[in-house]
This record gives structure tokens, sequence and C-alpha cells, in this order.
């Protein structure tokens, strides 16, 4: 009998401010996903953790008729908020998408060991054991199947010319995801959970997700960021991670960086691809 999962509070939440932001989010890292996957069309794909399922969707257009998409989000909220969107675009006959853990994946019998391809992206960061996720991943697709993961490593994060407080501010959003027991280095862990999973590591790579200022995406970079430390102001504030006066202050300081014409911001997503050997 497997044991009880450890702590895995998701940090973001599910108010409507932050599914806007991972819709916009969404909407610049999905072609990126999307090549680095190079679906060719009747595959069939498992996606954990697929929050408002944009790139689950994304996918299911992918594979055409013949492929097929199963998504697996826990929050209900959340799960709720995929079908409407789904629906708003008649694409919900598109993909199947199910409430449930990705610990205890919600499959049928039949669908072990049968997907073609098992993916996760920003989900091993929110919860406590990713080796026990990636463990399941693994027995879902065939052998010969792809696991695909991308997740975050916080310490990628560059700003320059960087604004006051800011390294400050970063070290204590990374601090609330440690001190409940998740890891905001997760992503540089990839191909190693991979490997301690029983997949064979076969590639890595990293996804761009930078910009500066003039670029047409820097304004919903800063945004986003801004949006993820304004969720977490309430966590940092409650674990004495930060003074409220700084945090506020240097939120302040950010956000005019973002209209600085000299501002340059990098951050990649961390890709990593094994396969269940045969
Ligand atoms: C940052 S969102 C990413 C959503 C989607 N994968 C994407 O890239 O847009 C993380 C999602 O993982 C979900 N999640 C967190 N822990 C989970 C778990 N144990 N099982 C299934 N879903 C989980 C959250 O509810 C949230 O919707």
């Amino acid at each position: 009998m497997a044991s009880t999962p450890p702590e895995a509070t998701y940090i973001h939440g599910t108010s409507p401010e932050e599914q806007r932001r991972l819709s916009v989010l969404n909407g610049f890292i999905n072609d990126g996903s999307l090549r680095e996957l190079g679906l060719r069309g009747g595959e069939s794909v498992l996606d954990v953790g697929c929050g408002l399922a944009q790139l689950t969707r994304a996918m299911a257009r992918a594979v055409g008729a013949t492929g097929r998409v199963v998504g697996v989000e826990k929050d209900p909220a959340q799960l709720a908020e995929a079908k409407r969107q789904a629906a708003e675009v008649n694409e919900e006959q598109l993909l199947d998408l199910r409430e449930g853990d990705a610990y205890t994946l919600p499959l049928f019998e039949n669908e072990w060991g049968a997907f073609d391809i098992a993916h996760a992206r920003f989900v091993l960061e929110h919860v406590g054991d990713p080796l026990r996720v990636v463990r399941g991943m693994v027995q879902a697709v065939r052998p010969g199947g792809r696991i695909v993961l991308e997740d975050d490593d916080h310490e990628v994060l560059r700003l320059h010319p960087e604004p006051p407080g800011f390294r400050s501010l970063w070290e204590a959003y990374m601090r609330t995801y440690d001190r409940l027991g998740n890891d905001p280095y997760v992503g540089r862990r990839l191909v190693s959970l991979l490997h301690q999973a029983g997949a064979r590591p076969v590639r890595n790579t990293w996804i761009f997700f930078g910009s500066c200022a003039s670029q047409p995406t820097f304004d919903a970079v800063v945004n986003n960021a801004l949006s993820i430390l304004r969720g977490a102001r309430e966590t940092i504030l409650r674990q004495s991670l930060l003074d409220p006066a700084v945090f506020d202050e240097t939120l302040t300081h950010f956000a005019a960086w973002g209209k600085r014409p000299d501002a340059a911001f990098w951050f990649s997503i961390c890709w990593a691809e094994g396969v269940r050997p045969a």
C-alpha cells in the first residue's frame, strides 16, 4: 500500500487573477512546448496536472482524430475552468479531462502501460514527492513510450539592471516553496528523476522564457512575475521571510523597472525527456 503523499500545497491557488496569469503564460510558452514535443499525429498522450488544459488542448489538436489525449487535474476549480474554456471554443470533445491526483493517476486498467507519451509541465515543483509522480508516469506509458517533464529551476532568473532588493525578494519567494516541502529547483533534477523512476533519459534542454523592453512579450513576462510575487505576499509575510514594507517597496521598484527602456529578463524552463525501457 502506498504511503500518504507528503505536503502538496499548490502555491499559486486558483483565483480568477491566477487563472488569467496561467492563461497568458500558456499563450507564450505553448509553442515552445509543442515544438519540443514534436507530435506527429496519432499519439496517445497523458497530461498530468493539466491545469486549465490549454496546452492539453493544443496537444489534442496536434495528435488529431487518430490520437487521444487525457488530462488529469487535482483541483476541481481548475478543472471546471478548463472544461469551460474547452466548451467555449467547441473543443470539449477533443480530450478527456479527469479529476485526479498525480500520485494515484485515475487511469483505467487497460490504460496503464499504453500511452505513447506522459507529460507534466509545472507540476513537479508543486508536489512533495516528485519521484512518485514520475514513477506513475513511467508506468502509464508503453515500453518505448516517452516521459516528458517541463519544470522550473527558479535560480536561473536574471534581471539586468537588477531592481533594488529584487534578489532578496526572489530568495524569499523560493523559500515559500521549500518551507512547504516543495522544491523551487526541481528543474535541474528532471533527468535524475527520470533515471530514478526507471526511464532512460534521452534529452535535456531549455525553453527560453525571457524578453527585453520593446519586445512585444515584455509586459506580459514582467506581469507574470509581478503576479506570482503578489500571490506569494501573504505566505512570505506570514513566514517572516521579508518585512512587509520591504516587500511592497521592492515590488514597486520591480514594477517601475518593467518600464525601463534597457530592462532585460532571462528565464528558461527546464525540459527533460526519457523513454520507458522495453
Ligand atoms: C502551474 S499549474 C500548470 C498547469 C499546466 N500543466 C500548464 O503547464 O499550464 C500546476 C497545476 O498542477 C495541479 N496540481 C498540483 N498538484 C497536483 C497533483 N498532486 N495532482 C494533480 N494535479 C496537481 C494544480 O492544481 C495546477 O492546476
